[in-house]
């Protein structure tokens, strides 16, 4: 069977597993796919010591994804964007490859699973973080009409701003801080992590309209509190991002092995686990 693996920092509640196992089963791939915990400071040499031993490939999750950037030999031009990579192979050269699914996750799981098209939306994303950085290409190439980019450190969105300028197009690409937006948005994305701690991003209720589509990166077995504060201001629907991981995982499996994994009954399935 060829090996696959994530790896992390802590690894054992990774769901990558589970997923990638699922989707082998479906597909009658020939697959093994396990976790690894990677030391700290020892990352490079987990990597170097699986492909050795004919590991196939990795996903790449917290906190190493920018290191597996950084580590690679070539990189996609959608984990050049990214800055960051959660899946590496070796290419046909045995090249030690950086490429990056989450920004795709997320749109086919916007756009294939919710039937939430993005272009010419008008898209409020908070956070400026790695996260946020890893998903701005594949958001962008949809075309938007417009994405402000908000953050408690104003300038680490503009920061994002630069560095996706030349990829923005005819989208008006903005950043600021979470009090300036004031007006309704179609689409809100949370990409900040500020529900580890229990906070919201103090974003105004107004950016909330009749219409608004709200999605949270993070994912939780009840309403995650972004998506409670926003329907208590009256969105319309609100998703969480168990989508966005399977959908991720999804394009990695089809990254390593050219075969396209159906995920809506994975999707169900970790749901009710
Ligand atoms: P990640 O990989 O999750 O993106 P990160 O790169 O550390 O992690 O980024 C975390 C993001 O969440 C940032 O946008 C951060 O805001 P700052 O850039 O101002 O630090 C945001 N964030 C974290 N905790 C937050 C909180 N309590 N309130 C609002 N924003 C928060």
């Amino acid at each position: 069977n060829d090996l696959y693996a994530v790896v992390g920092n802590p690894i054992s509640h990774s769901k990558s597993p589970r997923i990638h196992s699922l989707f082998a089963r479906q597909t009658g791939e020939q697959l093994e796919y396990t976790a690894i915990q990677a030391p700290e400071n020892d990352f490079s040499a987990t990597v170097t010591g699986f492909f050795e031993r004919g590991g196939k490939g990795l996903n790449v999750t917290v906190p190493f994804k920018e290191q597996a950037w950084k580590i690679a030999d070539r990189r996609t031009e959608r984990a050049e964007l990214a800055g960051a990579s959660n899946t590496l192979y070796k290419d046909s050269k045995g090249l030690l490859t950086a490429d990056n699914t989450d920004g795709k996750g997320l749109v086919t799981d916007l756009k294939v699973n919710h039937g939430i098209p993005l272009a010419g939306k008008r898209i409020l994303m908070l956070g400026a973080g790695g996260a946020v950085r890893g998903v701005l290409g594949p958001i962008l190439a949809e075309e938007p009409a417009v994405l402000v980019i908000a953050n408690r450190t104003v300038a680490k969105a503009e920061g994002l701003v630069t560095l996706f300028e030349a990829v923005a197009g005819q989208t008006h690409l903005n950043a600021c801080g979470f009090e300036q937006p004031a007006e309704a948005f179609d689409i809100i994305i949370n990409g900040t992590s500020a529900s580890l701690q229990g906070d919201l991003p103090p974003v105004s209720a107004n950016v909330i309209g009749a219409d608004t589509v709200v999605y949270d990166m993070m994912y939780s077995l009840q309403t995650t509190t972004f998506n409670q504060w926003a329907l208590d201001q009256g969105a319309i629907r609100v998703f969480d991002g168990l989508g966005m991981l399977v959908e991720q995982a999804a394009e990695s499996f089809r990254v390593w092995r050219s075969v396209s994994p159906d995920t809506r009954p994975v999707i169900d399935e970790l749901r009710n686990e």
